[in-house]
């Protein structure tokens, strides 16, 4: 099939390179000319596991190509995706200013028949406004797609190529038929294909953020309570997550969600309620217990300092809003970094990915190390803010050796305290048995809890 993708971002490009991967032929439009300019050239602006050598490989074959001219994507294309940016506004809702300037780019160029799918986040109802704008602009017949996209920062390319599930979100059967043909390639696996109506489909994308966003803020909560009653948080995570009703994805205690996903969205539901006159307490709440995530975390750091903040060297494991991505957007662990600069720490860090893109939104304050161990060179502690794979099994004598003094804080719950306490650390975590061996193992966690840790799961 012929496509056209607008807005070459994390879902833009995914979409796009997994398209033509799959056989079509796929032209990429955004409105930034530096990044089509070094999409032809070979450079991929972000960072995700497998993108670059799809991206390579379909753009040679001559399938993926790449434009900042949306006339001659819609010229060439049966079936145009949105996937340009929907950020926060400052009132909480879904910034619609994006989507809406590329409907009316859209109406402006469109002269025959195309299926329009959307895969940007959108509150419910936008399908109505976005539909309204493009006929305000042309004659030419068009259907409309609610397509929402669920995949996983970190893992973006797998989730495409095997979704556990599509949304297709529309009223017409001719696009429902195209949209199934389109997605076959990708659903040999799995065959849950739902169609609905474009409003459900808005809304299902955000149940399922508010979902999962809800189960990691349900989770800190409890190992708030642990933290107070000396119950390990980890202990609990296993015994809750092995219940077939519940399961163990998005149970991780930590410092909380973050990226461009799930905050935002969180947001924008609670505006929505707001703008029908429905409480969401619910959201709220979540929102709520994720802003004291990060901030308890930061503040416990910070206080380990008090009244030697201008002395005190901090070595930082990660800045990414979660492992496996370059992302920083509402990155809880730039959140925990600034505090701890504007409280005076001098903070050395290391990411294996999002190093650039962290120091850009940090500034002078931030000592950007090139890999973990020389990060901790001085420091007076170790602070693991994101929990990268190479960060989990650490060599604790290195770190010892490193560290001017025996501190370790997890915003992550990668460690065991017990191991912690034996390797002499004053170790603390979010809802662990924290401390030097005196509190220590409280919570008893058996060697076999620990080696059968599996990595956590991150939102989106
Ligand atoms: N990032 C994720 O993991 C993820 C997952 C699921 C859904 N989503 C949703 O997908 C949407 C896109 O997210 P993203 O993270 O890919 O965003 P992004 O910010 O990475 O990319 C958006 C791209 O759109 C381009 N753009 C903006 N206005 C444009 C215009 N008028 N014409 C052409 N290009 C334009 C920008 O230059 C940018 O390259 C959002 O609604 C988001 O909520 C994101």
């Amino acid at each position: 099939m012929k496509l056209g993708v607008v807005g070459v971002g994390y879902v833009g490009l995914v979409t796009g390179a997994c398209l033509a991967e799959a056989g079509n032929h796929v032209i990429c439009v955004d409105s930034d000319a530096d990044k089509i300019h070094g999409l032809r050239d070979g450079v991929i602006p972000i960072y995700e596991c497998g993108l670059e050598e799809i991206v390579r490989r379909t753009a040679k074959a001559g399938r993926l190509h790449f434009t900042t001219d949306l006339n001659d994507a819609v010229a060439q294309s049966d079936v145009i995706f949105l996937a340009v940016g929907t950020p926060m506004a400052e009132d909480g809702s879904a910034n619609l200013y994006g989507v809406y300037a590329v409907a009316r780019e859209l109406g402006n160029v469109l002269t025959e028949y195309r299926i329009i799918v959307m895969k940007s986040t959108v509150p419910v109802g936008t399908h109505e406004a976005l539909t309204r704008i493009i006929r305000s602009k042309t004659t030419a017949p068009f259907d409309y797609v609610s397509n929402p996209e669920f995949l996983k920062e970190g893992a973006a390319v797998e989730d495409f190529m095997h979704p556990d599930r599509v949304i297709i979100g529309t009223t017409s059967q001719k696009a429902r038929d195209v949209m199934t043909e389109l997605y076959k390639p990708f659903m040999r696996k799995s065959k849950r294909l739902i169609c609905m109506d474009p409003a459900s489909a808005e809304m299902t994308k955000y149940a399922a953020n508010g979902m999962l966003a809800t189960r990691i803020s349900f989770m800190n909560e409890i190992s708030r309570l642990c933290e107070e009653t000396g119950a390990d948080a980890e202990l609990v995570r296993q015994g809750l997550g092995s219940d077939g009703r519940i399961g163990s994805a998005f149970l991780f205690p930590g410092i909380g969600f973050g990226g461009s996903c799930f905050p935002k969205d969180i947001r924008a539901l609670i505006h929505t309620g707001r703008t029908n006159g429905v409480d969401m307490p619910l959201a709220e709440a979540v929102w709520k217990v994720n802003a004291a995530a990060r901030t308890r975390f930061a503040d416990r750091v910070i206080a380990h300092f008090k009244g030697r903040e201008s002395h005190a060297v901090l070595g930082v494991w990660g800045l990414a809003f979660k492992a496996n991505t370059d992302d920083v957007r509402e990155s809880p662990a730039v959140y925990c970094v600034q505090r701890f600069i504007k409280a005076g720490l001098q903070v050395r860090a290391y990411d294996p990915q999002a190093g650039p893109a962290a120091a850009a939104v940090l500034g002078a304050g931030l000592e950007l190390c090139q890999d973990a161990h020389g990060a901790l060179e001085g420091c007076d502690a170790l602070c693991v803010l994101t929990d990268w794979q190479e960060f989990r099994t650490p060599d604790l004598e290195a770190i010892r050796a490193a560290l001017r003094a025996p501190v370790v804080f997890d915003g992550r719950d990668l460690y065991d305290p017990q191991s912690m306490a034996r390797a002499g650390f004053q170790y603390y975590a979010v809802g662990r048995p924290s401390g030097s061996g005196d509190h220590a193992g409280q919570g008893k966690a058996s060697a076999c809890a620990v080696s059968g840790r599996v990595p956590p799961e991150e939102p989106c």
